[in-house]
C-alpha cells in the first residue's frame, strides 16, 4: 500500500468551558472567578488542531453528538484543514464537553462529560481501516474507550505505522496494548500511573522511562513541566530543557499542541531530539495565552520563536 505523510489523529472532541479564579476551589467550596470562555478542546481535537497549524495533513477521527456542539465543532476543523470524512456522529449522545478552572499559576483543572466520545467503537475504527493502513503517524489519547485504542493501535502497528499514544487522563495500560505502541509521551502522573515508580527527580523519571520501555515502548517522552522533557530512546537519555523565561498564563492544552508537534517533527525528518525541541517551542507558546485550542500556535510563530 502506499504510504503517504499524513497524521491521522483518533481521539475525543469537546467543548471547553473555562474559568480563572484566584487559586482552585476546596471539595465543598464556592469561590468567584472571571469572565467565563467556551472554547472548542478535547484531546484529540486539539492535537489534530495542533498537527494542522504546525504543518502536518491531519485526519481527525471522532465522535460528535448530534448538537449545536458537534456542529461547531465539525465547522471548526474544516476552517483548520482537517480531514473531516471519518467524524462520526451519535444520535442519542451529546457532544463532549469538559469543565475547567484555571488559577493564577496557570495549572488547571478539568473534568469531561464524554458524551459521544464514549462510543467511538471498533465498529468505527473498521469503517477507517483503510486510512489508518495508509498512514505514516496514527496519534491517540485516553478520552475515548480503551478497546478503541488498542484495536486502532494493533491495526496500525501491524500495517507499519508508527503509533504514538498520549495516556491522557491517566490510567493502567495493559502490555498488550503497550507492545503495539511506538513512541509514549506520558507527563509525570501518567508516566507515575504506567511503571508503578513515584518521580521526584531526574533518576526516578529515568527508573520510570526503563520501566516503561521493558513493558514493550521503544520511545517514551516524559513531560516534566518547568523541568523540560526527559527523552529515552535507543538506550540514550536526553533531557531536553524548557524556555525557562515564559510567562504562562494557562496550561491547557499545552500537553496537547506538544503532541502534535512531535508528530510534525518526525514527518519532517527531525530527530527526536529536535522534535522535541521544536514540541517544546510550540508548547511554550500555547501557555502565555488562554484557552485550549485558541491558544495553539501556527507554525509561522514557531518559526520566528526559534530565531530569538
Ligand atoms: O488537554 C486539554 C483538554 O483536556 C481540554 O481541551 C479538555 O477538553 C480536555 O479534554
Amino acid at each position: 500500500m502506499l504510504k503517504t505523510k499524513k497524521i491521522i489523529v483518533l481521539g475525543s472532541c469537546n467543548t471547553d468551558m473555562l474559568v480563572h479564579t484566584h487559586r482552585l476551589p476546596a471539595p465543598g467550596e464556592t469561590i468567584m472567578g472571571g469572565d467565563f470562555i467556551m472554547t472548542p478542546g478535547g484531546k484529540g481535537a486539539n492535537q489534530a488542531v495542533a498537527a494542522s497549524r504546525l504543518g502536518g495533513e491531519v485526519t481527525f477521527i471522532t465522535k460528535i453528538g448530534n448538537d449545536i456542539f458537534g456542529r461547531q465543532s465539525l465547522e471548526v476543523f474544516k476552517r483548520e484543514n482537517i480531514n473531516t470524512n471519518f467524524i462520526f456522529s451519535d444520535a442519542e449522545h451529546p457532544s463532549g464537553v469538559a469543565l475547567i478552572t484555571v488559577d493564577k499559576d496557570a495549572e488547571n483543572c478539568i473534568v469531561v462529560a464524554p458524551g459521544a466520545n464514549k462510543t467511538l467503537s471498533k465498529e468505527d475504527i473498521d469503517q477507517c481501516r483503510e486510512i489508518i493502513e495508509s498512514a505514516t503517524i496514527l496519534l491517540m489519547q485516553l478520552e475515548i474507550p480503551i478497546e478503541t485504542v488498542e484495536y486502532a493501535a494493533k491495526i496500525a502497528y501491524n500495517a507499519g505505522v508508527k503509533v504514538i499514544l498520549n495516556p491522557a487522563p491517566a490510567s493502567f495500560l495493559s502490555t498488550r496494548l503497550l507492545q503495539n505502541i511506538h513512541i509514549l509521551i506520558p507527563n509525570i502522573i501518567e508516566a507515575e500511573v504506567i511503571s508503578g515508580v513515584k518521580i521526584s527527580d531526574g533518576e526516578t523519571a529515568k527508573k520510570a522511562a526503563d520501566i516503561i520501555h521493558q513493558k514493550g515502548v521503544g520511545t517514551i517522552i516524559i513531560t516534566l513541566g518547568k523541568f523540560g522533557v526527559l527523552l529515552k530512546e535507543k538506550g540514550g537519555y536526553y533531557n531536553i530543557p524548557i524556555e525557562s523565561k515564559i510567562k504562562a498564563v494557562d496550561t491547557t492544552g499545552a500537553g496537547d499542541t506538544f503532541c502534535g508537534a512531535i508528530c510534525v517533527g518526525i514527518l519532517e525528518g527531525m530527530s527526536m531530539v529536535e522534535s522535541v525541541g521544536f514540541a517544546n517551542t510550540a508548547a511554550g507558546i500555547s501557555v502565555t495565552r488562554a484557552g485550549a485550542q485558541l491558544s495553539i500556535p501556527y507554525r509561522k510563530e514557531v518559526e520566528t520563536a526559534k530565531k530569538s
